[in-house]
């Protein structure tokens, strides 16, 4: 899969990492292009919020999809939160092209910000879990074969 690397090799605040290295990447890049859009200005906002949505879209059907290959229960609730934050940032990239509503796609920033750090602790974190208990035992499945 590729995602649009941002230019500089991001960092993630420790408190978001999950120790699961495909996942604290992309939560990195997520971070990056969110800054990137805090930083954009009229004239480029709705570029910088193009390649956090394309970015985001692709984090977000690579989660659903190991999710779906896990079997994951809570599967269902952790896409539909996915789901909300697209549907809602959409609405937002409307009223900017539409209405020039810059000021609603500034607050948009620290609002996404606030929701992914309560989404990475609590449903991306589950998911990582559910991930790494399914390794543990397919090791422990391997070395009694072997
Ligand atoms: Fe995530
Ligand atoms: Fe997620």
């Amino acid at each position: 899969m590729h995602f649009p690397a941002p230019r500089t090799s991001p960092t993630l605040a420790p408190e978001l990492q999950l120790g699961e290295p495909m996942t604290d990447t992309m939560h990195a890049e997520f971070v990056a292009l969110l800054d990137a859009l805090a930083r954009a200005s009229d004239e480029t906002w709705l570029g910088a919020f193009d390649a956090w949505a394309a970015h985001t879209k692709q984090h977000f059907a690579r989660e659903e999809a190991w999710m779906e290959e896990m079997n994951f229960s809570p599967r269902h609730c952790h896409g539909s939160q996915h789901r909300h934050v697209l549907n809602v940032a959409g609405e937002v990239r409307r009223q900017v092209a539409d209405e020039g509503r810059f000021d609603t796609g500034r607050q948009l920033v620290g609002e996404l910000l606030e929701w992914f750090a309560w989404h990475v602790k609590s449903m991306d974190a589950l998911m990582v879990e559910a991930q790494r208990e399914r390794s543990i035992a397919k090791a422990d499945h391997v070395h009694q074969v072997v």
